[in-house]
């Protein structure tokens, strides 16, 4: 086994840093392409204010679920007792930090606010992320591919529900849906444990409650 190299003070400045980053949107990326660029002008629509405000409603939740997957990650990366392990969630961080990125410009771009309640995803999220990184590596990737899992089958609700005239959220979210089953397909390979039903409810349930808080504020 191999043994950490970050000293406990390392790993609270660390866990420090990370936690105001994510919280001021300025997370490290990997600086990859806005995905709605591509999108010729002529085919921007202008949202009506009903479909502005439901499209930003949609987008402030899976704002509010990336602030988590940080978190999630950050936690798993802080506990793991593996050096490779706390590198590779702290990678996953970074990648995951394009999507958190792209998911504010979207609500920027359409006139609205992140969850006030961020602040509170974050530190739920990171202890369920930590407790996951001290069972071990197996279920630390069980977590993340039953994680992924859930936000593939949550980003495509939310693509049925977006307003069609939205292109530009339609592209962000399809682009993240593709990532998220790549993060979910490496996690199995890599020896995820299957997480036991009643775990996979709970994280359900708990998902739910964010979706519907976020939804508001
Ligand atoms: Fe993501
Ligand atoms: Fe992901």
């Amino acid at each position: 086994m191999t043994h950490a190299r970050y000293s406990w003070t390392d790993k609270l400045c660390l866990g420090i840093d990370q936690a105001v980053r994510a919280l001021a949107d300025n997370v490290k990326t990997t600086s990859r392409p806005y995905p709605a660029d591509t999108l010729p002008k002529s085919e921007l629509a202008i949202l009506d204010p009903t479909q502005q405000k439901q499209a930003a409603a949609l987008m402030r939740i899976n704002h509010a679920g990336e602030i988590c997957a940080q978190a999630l990650y950050h936690g798993q990366g802080l506990a793991s007792r593996n050096y490779h392990v706390q590198e590779k969630m702290r990678e996953a961080a970074i990648e995951e930090g394009d999507h958190l990125a792209w998911c504010k410009r979207r609500l920027d771009d359409l006139g609205s606010h992140t969850s006030y309640l961020n602040p509170l995803w974050y530190s739920g999220s990171f202890m369920i992320g930590a407790l996951a990184g001290l069972l071990g590596d197996r279920w630390s990737l069980g977590f993340v591919a039953e994680t992924e899992c859930q936000v593939v089958n949550h980003l495509q609700n939310h693509l049925q529900a977006l307003p069609a005239e939205d292109k530009q959220s339609h592209l962000v979210l399809q682009q993240m849906q593709q990532d998220e089953a790549q993060h979910r397909d490496s996690a199995i390979q890599s020896g995820a444990q299957e997480l036991p039903g009643w775990v996979k409810k709970l994280m359900t349930l708990t998902s739910k409650i964010m979706v519907k808080c976020a939804y508001w504020i």
